[in-house]
């Protein structure tokens, strides 16, 4: 982290769990747990269904909410689909794009989580672009070319202004769900070189404030020595993020 110069950002991807009613007793229970004074940004992004219920439970305790996918279109016969002018409508603050598993299951790719993130900042919601390599390109040695292929191209006709909302989260896809982290050291190379992408294409200063977070089986235990990392600006956090202890805890070792 580099609280001089970005923003740290905590933020929870709860996936397809929990139920809307689930969110108050949830948010009444990280609350207790969580430590009075923060110097993190705290978002849980739900299902859209949720959000509302995320709003309303998350505002006294400073929680902001997010979604976890966008329509690239603005609106229309898209049966199933959810525009960005609807999430902002109703509030939402934070919205991911290009998660591993929309990337996998949905075959999202790189132009169309560039379109999506571009909707979205058109809306003024901030999107949480996601990246990361797979274990055969980490073992081939092309983690570096492949991820800054994918910012490059999720960032393409963002300007600098829109950059300052962006945040990008580093996801190698082998340690999603797996219980297998990167090593702290493993992830700050390549959060640090997400950064310099970054830095050739506006320069040092925008480069400089834009949060990069570290997502896959980051946890209670793991969170404070990733968040230690100099380019880790924060977490994207997955399982741990559905125990409000964990979350609490995750949220804790970011006041480092
Ligand atoms: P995980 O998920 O923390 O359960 O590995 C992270 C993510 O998919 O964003």
């Amino acid at each position: 982290m580099n609280r001089k110069y970005r923003k740290t950002v905590i933020a929870g991807n709860w996936k397809m769990n929990m139920t809307a009613s689930e969110i108050k007793p949830f948010i009444e229970q990280l609350k207790e747990n969580m430590p009075k004074t923060r110097t993190c940004d705290v978002v849980l992004c739900t299902p859209a269904v949720m959000i509302p219920a995320m709003i309303k439970a998350g505002k006294e305790a400073k929680v902001a909410a997010g979604g976890q996918d966008v329509s690239k279109y603005e609106k229309g016969a898209y049966t199933g689909e959810v525009s960005a002018t609807q999430l902002a409508d109703i509030g939402t603050k934070y919205c991911i794009v290009g998660h591993s598993e929309r990337r996998q299951y949905h075959g999202e790719d790189d132009m169309l989580v560039n379109a999506k993130a571009r909707a979205l900042l058109e809306k003024g919601i901030a999107p949480i672009i996601c990246v990361g390599e797979s274990l055969e390109q980490r073992e081939a040695g092309v983690t570096m070319e492949y991820v800054a292929y994918q910012v490059k191209a999720a960032l393409n006709g963002i300007d600098a202004t829109q950059l300052r909302r962006c945040i990008i989260a580093y996801e190698p896809i082998w340690a999603i769900g797996t219980g297998k982290t990167a090593t702290s050291e493993q992830a700050q190379e390549v959060c640090e070189g997400i950064r310099a992408v970054i830095r050739k294409i506006y320069g040092a200063r925008p480069a400089r404030a834009v949060s990069i977070l570290y997502g896959g089986s980051m946890n209670a235990k793991n969170a404070a020595e990733l968040l230690a990392q100099p380019d880790i600006d924060g977490g994207l956090i997955g399982g741990a993020s559905l125990k409000p202890v964990d979350f609490a805890t995750i949220i804790a070792a970011s006041n480092q």
